[in-house]
């Protein structure tokens, strides 16, 4: 575990040398960091992503990533989840696991239900909010039915968590 913070955070190193002058679009990380002041990593490897996955919580440490890329482009549509990846119909998803629902990206209006639920994204929601988002927040302005396969949902969460810059604690 340790070598592979060691290997993200040198990652992370690399990618902020090599100069990628956009970052100063992008929020602050809010959990606590050595490397605060630096870039937020850009994409990851491949190797990242298969140690990231790794590292997840069960169930989602053994997803089937290629399905929930797969089922993602059903979200393509309207959401980005690129670091600093714009706005379309919906709210860029980058870093979406351990924020404030309805908050970020400040520049995204959301709808008031969402601004107002007041919870905090951890997969648990995400499985609730993709199964049924109007069930989960009435009155959302997400028109996405839902995914009724379980399986479907675990895939894309976990493809969400590798992508979005999700760091294990
Ligand atoms: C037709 C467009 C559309 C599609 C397709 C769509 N979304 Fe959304 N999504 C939205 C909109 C609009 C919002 C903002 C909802 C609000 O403010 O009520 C949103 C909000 C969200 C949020 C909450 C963001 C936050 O910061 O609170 C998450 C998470 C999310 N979508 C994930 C997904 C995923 C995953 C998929 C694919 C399975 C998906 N969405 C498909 C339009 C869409």
């Amino acid at each position: 575990m340790r070598s592979l913070v060691l290997t993200l955070t040198a990652a992370a190193v690399a990618v902020g040398l090599s100069g990628c002058g956009k970052s100063s679009t992008q929020q602050p990380d809010q959990s606590a960091q050595a490397t605060s002041g630096a870039p937020q990593a850009a994409e990851p490897t491949e190797a990242d992503k298969k140690a990231i996955l790794a590292s997840l919580p069960a169930p989602y440490n053994t997803a089937d990533l290629a399905n929930g890329q797969g089922k993602f482009a059903l979200c393509s549509s309207c959401h980005t989840i690129t670091a600093g990846g714009p706005n379309m119909t919906g709210p860029n998803l980058h870093g979406i696991i351990g924020e404030k629902a309805g908050m970020q990206p400040a520049s995204f209006h959301f709808s008031d239900p969402m601004r107002a639920a007041g919870f905090t994204w951890d997969p648990q929601h995400l499985d609730q909010w993709l199964a049924d988002p109007k069930a989960m927040v009435p009155g959302t302005k997400m028109t996405f039915p839902g995914f009724k396969d379980p399986k479907d949902r675990t895939d894309v969460i976990a493809y969400l968590m590798v992508e979005s810059g999700y760091k294990p604690q």
